[in-house]
């Protein structure tokens, strides 16, 4: 069990928590991403680039475990599609991929639909992918992370007015705790499509950039906008969210009151 893991992605949000998480465990990491970076203290990083599949044959090579956390909102089917081969070529015995809560379920019937939630769309067919690879795999899929629901209430809180979608709801979730959650999936046996993984509480979209306004010490008028298409109709019904899987623990709040500050917004 000397081989390094591969983490795609080990640089970005819930990468960069995957890969101490597997250092605690004894683990080498290998890292791969499109900018060169220095290693050290267990970590190497290797250069590729998923979207065009340079440099992923020698990323992989010598690996038997990848945690496959690399993402953009979209094109995630054609990373897939170059991360696979090169993984079978390698002779990889477990792929962890994660994946996005609602995958399956929000449909993508139109070009409204796509233009607004071609994402879910993209993992699907990035799941799909990994599932047909032929190699032993695990999906797990999760809720949003605390982190993109406060950049995308920073990003409204900068118009005078905030327009937020009528009924939509999410069920944001700890990407620590996500990561903690792939560690351990990852170094168990493959397990296929294993159950989805949500923050600890559902919020109306309204509450979520409320509780940002008040942590900032902000005040913006919210309307509520009508999105239309089918797969925003199943977002008011409830597609990205996993009720029954609330097993994360810490709350938006948690996470507000630790990372944002008024009057002046303490970034990461
Ligand atoms: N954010 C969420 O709320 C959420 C919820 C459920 C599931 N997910 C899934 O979780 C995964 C990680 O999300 P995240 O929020 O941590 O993403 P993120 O912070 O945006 O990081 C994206 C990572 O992907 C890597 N990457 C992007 N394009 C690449 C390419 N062409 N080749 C190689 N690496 C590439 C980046 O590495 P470099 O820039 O170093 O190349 C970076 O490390 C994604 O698959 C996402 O769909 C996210």
């Amino acid at each position: 069990m000397n081989a390094p893991i591969l983490v795609t992605g080990g640089t970005g949000t819930l990468g960069r928590l995957v890969v101490p998480r597997l250092r605690d465990a004894g683990r080498e990491v290998r890292v791969l991403s499109r900018h060169r970076r220095e290693g050290g203290q267990g970590v190497q990083f290797a250069p590729g680039d998923l979207a065009t599949g340079e440099g992923i044959d020698a990323a992989v090579e010598g690996t038997e475990v990848i945690v496959h956390c690399a993402g953009t909102t979209r094109g995630d089917e054609g990373k897939a599609r170059h991360l696979v081969p090169a993984a079978s070529r390698a002779g990889v015995r477990h792929l962890m991929h994660i994946s996005v809560v609602g995958a399956d379920r929000v449909p993508l019937a139109s070009g409204i639909d796509r233009a607004m939630f071609g994402y879910f769309g993209s993992k699907l067919a990035a799941e799909r992918e990994v599932a047909d690879s032929g190699l032993p795999w695990t999906t797990l899929r999760a809720t949003q992370f605390h982190e993109l629901t406060l950049t995308t209430a920073r990003q409204m809180a900068r118009l005078p007015v905030i327009p937020v979608p009528s009924g939509f709801r999410f069920q944001p979730v700890d990407a620590g705790e996500v990561a903690a959650r792939l560690v351990e999936l990852a170094l168990g046996a493959p397990a296929g499509l294993v159950p989805d993984m949500g923050g600890p509480r559902v919020y109306a979209m309204n509450d979520l950039v409320r509780g940002y306004l008040r942590a900032r010490g902000k005040h913006r008028p919210i309307v509520p906008v009508w999105l239309p298409g089918k797969a925003a109709r199943a977002f008011r019904a409830g597609a990205n969210l996993a009720p029954d899987r609330a097993v994360g623990h810490r709350t938006w709040e948690d996470f507000l009151a630790e990372r944002v500050s008024t009057p002046s917004d303490s970034r990461p």
